[in-house]
């Protein structure tokens, strides 16, 4: 992918860490660049899942899946859970927009937990949630070792530097102020809402239409399976409770709180970036 990615300058690419709320930006993204061209009620998001809508483009290369991206017409959109790092130059030395979305990573972690009990088949095939955390802490993780927050670090400081290619949100910002941030992504996109969409109320409904709670209920993604990610992991399994931040109060005591914050926040020190 390195090597034979071209990018086109209109394309834009979903970036994040596994279980960082990547489903919920594809269907944002997919839905705020369509909104013109199709009535809310019929949009496809009501019949695919986001991840039929917007295909991890680093799985299409591994699985030799390479001409299915040459071919989406543009604008295209795809994800990765690359580290910035690790980018195709084409996409770091392009003026292509990308969009990251963080979350805290003890949501992502317990999150995490529960996503691989599912594609496992059950709780006693892995790990319990106590042997999983003391995992992650040590930084024996997949998609690259969170304690080094390598990951987080590299787009944040590249959002910093180039505010126009990078935009940086937090699935808990979004969960806050989902109006603010859809406005927020259809500017950074390159297409606002007008002022008719506002009184009309298309921002609401499309936040409406990729709200866990809209999406989690539709047929579709309760079966069936994304064609990138394989058939073990079926649509269903990216939708869990969805709807609230820190459920890690749930599965961590205080003191397992306060030691992954505490490395975490080490990492941090200087970059300006908090959980
Ligand atoms: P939880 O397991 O904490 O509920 P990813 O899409 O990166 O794999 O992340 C999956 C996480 O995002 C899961 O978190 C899932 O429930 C949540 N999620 C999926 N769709 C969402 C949506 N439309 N709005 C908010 N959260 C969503």
């Amino acid at each position: 992918m390195q090597q034979c990615l071209k990018t086109r300058p209109t394309d834009i690419f979903l970036a994040s860490f596994p279980k960082s709320g990547t489903t919920w930006l594809k269907a944002m993204i997919f839905a705020t660049l369509t909104r013109t061209n199709r009535s809310i009620d019929q949009h496809p998001l009501h019949t695919h899942n986001p991840h039929q809508c917007v295909m991890f483009m680093d799985v299409g290369f591994a699985t030799g899946r390479s001409q299915i991206i040459e071919n989406i017409p543009s604008p295209r959109v795809m994800s990765t859970h690359l580290p910035y790092f690790l980018l195709p130059d084409s996409i770091t030395e392009s003026n292509c927009r990308i969009v990251y979305v963080w979350r805290d990573p003890k949501d992502v972690l317990v999150s995490m937990w529960y996503f691989v009990q599912k594609i496992l088949g059950g709780a006693d095939k892995i790990a319990t949630f106590d042997q999983y955390y003391k995992n992650f802490y040590e930084g024996l993780n997949s998609f690259g070792p969170i304690r080094n927050h390598v990951h987080v670090l590299g787009y944040w400081e590249e959002s910093k530097r180039r505010p126009e290619k990078i935009l940086f949100l937090k699935y808990e910002n979004i969960l806050q102020e989902p109006v603010k941030c859809a406005k927020q992504l259809a500017h950074f996109l390159g297409c606002p809402y007008s002022e008719a969409e506002e009184n009309q109320g298309v921002v609401e409904q499309i936040v409406e239409l990729c709200s866990i709670k809209m999406l989690k209920d539709l047929n579709v993604n309760k079966d069936g399976y994304p064609v990138t990610t394989g058939e073990y992991i079926s649509n269903a399994y990216y939708f869990r409770k969805g709807d609230e931040a820190g459920d890690w109060k749930s599965h961590m005591t205080q003191e397992m709180a306060e030691r992954f914050d505490t490395m975490i926040e080490e990492k941090f020190k200087g970059s300006g970036l908090h959980i």
